[in-house]
């Protein structure tokens, strides 16, 4: 089994994308876990948009090898952030004539940390929306909202989710008994 992480943000101490990584501990060797680069990915624009460019193609490519999508979003103003928006609207594409877009009926799981007190609960409900429009299959429960990252850093300052840990390992079980369903 196969699960790509899409991580929201492209900083690279990002919060999200520990988290990730943490996943990744949590999924352990229950199925593969990648996480998907899309920085190199152009601004959707229709000018371009056939022949898919190389990084959309391969991105592409990413999610139809995939058994389930996890999306790990920051919120940015109560929304999720535009790179991720733009990597969607990409996906969202036909491959062409005979094919759907690939994000068509894949399991989707959704966590996210901020350093605000929302702990992205508005950008995910933001996010649910579009996925399920695209016809995603979604779990919604659970779903992973952290709260105030700079609360549960180590001494370093990377994320240590002294607390939210077993959350994040129960969405992981969830994750994979959704997949085999
Ligand atoms: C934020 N941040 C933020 N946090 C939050 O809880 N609610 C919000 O609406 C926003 N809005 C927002 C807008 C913009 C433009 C930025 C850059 C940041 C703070 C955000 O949670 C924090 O920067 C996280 O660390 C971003 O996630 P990564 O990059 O660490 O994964």
């Amino acid at each position: 089994m196969k699960i790509l992480a899409i991580v929201g943000s492209l900083r690279t101490d990002s919060y999200n994308r520990q988290l990730a990584l943490l996943a990744k501990e949590a999924v352990g060797g229950r199925a593969d876990f990648e996480l998907l680069e899309y920085a190199d990915i152009p601004y959707m624009n229709e000018d371009i948009e056939f022949p898919a460019p190389e990084a959309v193609a391969r991105v592409r490519e990413a999610v139809k090898s995939a058994d389930g999508v996890w999306f790990f979003t920051p919120e940015y103003n109560h929304f999720f952030p535009g790179v991720l928006k733009n990597l969607i609207d990409w996906l969202s594409r036909p491959v062409g004539d005979a094919e759907r877009q690939v994000l068509f009926g894949k399991p989707a799981a959704i966590s996210g940390v901020s350093s605000g007190m929302g702990g992205t609960v508005c950008a995910q409900d933001h996010l649910v929306t579009l996925l399920s429009l695209l016809n995603m299959r979604v779990m919604n429960v659970p779903r992973l909202t952290i709260p105030n990252a700079g609360q549960q850093l180590d001494g370093d300052g990377k994320l240590a989710l002294t607390s939210s840990k077993k959350y994040l390992e129960r969405q992981a079980d969830a994750f994979i008994r959704f997949l085999g369903d």
